[in-house]
């Protein structure tokens, strides 16, 4: 197993604030419960930024224009973007997320559905600087759906907006989906819901890194803790330890004593203009905003 992602791991753990990073939620089964978080009652993103692609695909259509690659950011099952590919007609698409399997199994499929279209599946850690030497003439179009940009903190924002818009060179945009500041029980219950598939998916990342680093966490020893924090406008995820905890992995051990907790996921939420000023300023020209009447959440597309 991969000496930097433990050693990644267990840098983490050890430090003052412990923390698990988020892209440890989806090994398969993460990404499998992700898929059901989605489908929540509680857990509107997924279903209300549909909303808003369905009710203006036209609008967002003409706005991108022609279109010769498709990069899908976190692809997942590669779902939503395929919902754009009769509109947005791209020539290839370009799918990359963190998980592998995951990914080429969805790419499969499509591209039964969608035999015209070129495809391909790259693997790839989003909070990296991205390249694509090969498509350096195409035009791009970057898409981000489903707030995953939350997960970056907004200087870290910043900097992958600059890093698109650089690889965009003057042609295509961004079009990107995120979750929208509301009512702190509604943003709560979406990330704690009722079924606990949420706690779940949580947990699962012990197990993930139970066999990535081939530690012995316990999931009978955890909880799911979700928090919105209004001053830094975001949900907060911990794992909180119930009783004092010992871990061992290879050369290594660590005590939680009961109530810690290991942070591991930060979900920014933003308002229109706060989102926008990003973009703005990260050198891109023109930004269209798409939101349903809820103001739940916003989709824009920024052209490069
Ligand atoms: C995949 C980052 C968009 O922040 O809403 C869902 C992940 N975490 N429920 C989000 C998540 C808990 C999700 N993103």
């Amino acid at each position: 197993m991969n000496k930097l992602l433990k050693d990644e791991i267990s840098a983490g753990l050890q430090s003052s604030i412990p923390f698990i990073s988020p892209k440890f939620f989806y090994d398969d089964i993460g990404s499998r419960l992700f898929e059901v978080i989605t489908h929540l009652e509680e857990y509107y993103p997924t279903r209300v930024e549909k909303s808003i692609m369905q009710m203006y695909e036209h609008q967002i259509a003409t706005s991108i224009g022609a279109c010769d690659v498709l990069l899908d950011l976190g692809a997942g099952n590669c779902a939503k973007a395929s919902e754009l590919f009769d509109s947005i007609k791209p020539q290839q698409y370009l799918a990359l997320d963190i998980s592998k399997d995951f990914l080429e199994s969805a790419i499969a499929d499509l591209q039964k559905r969608f035999p015209h279209i070129e495809m391909r599946a790259q693997v790839c850690d989003l909070s990296q600087t991205l390249h694509f030497p090969n498509l350096e003439n195409k035009k791009k179009t970057f898409f981000y759906p489903g707030s995953s940009i939350g997960n970056f903190n907004p200087n870290q924002v910043s900097s992958f907006f600059k890093n698109i818009a650089s690889i965009c060179n003057g042609s295509g945009g961004l079009l990107i989906g995120v979750d929208l500041v509301k009512d702190s029980q509604v943003l709560q219950k979406a990330y704690d819901d009722s079924l606990g598939v949420t706690a779940a998916f949580n947990l699962n990342a012990l197990l993930h890194i139970n066999h990535i680093l081939g530690s012995n966490f316990d999931l009978t020893d955890w909880e799911h803790f979700a928090i919105f924090n209004e001053s830094e406008s975001r949900i907060e995820m911990y794992l909180r330890a119930l009783r004092d905890v010992s871990v061992t992995w290879p050369d290594n051990s660590l005590n939680f004593k009961s109530g810690e907790m290991i942070h591991t996921e930060n979900s920014y939420k933003y308002t229109k203009d706060s989102f926008t000023n990003l973009l703005d300023n990260a050198g891109f020209k023109n930004i269209e905003t798409w939101t349903d009447p809820k103001n739940y959440f916003l989709v824009c597309y920024a052209k490069a």
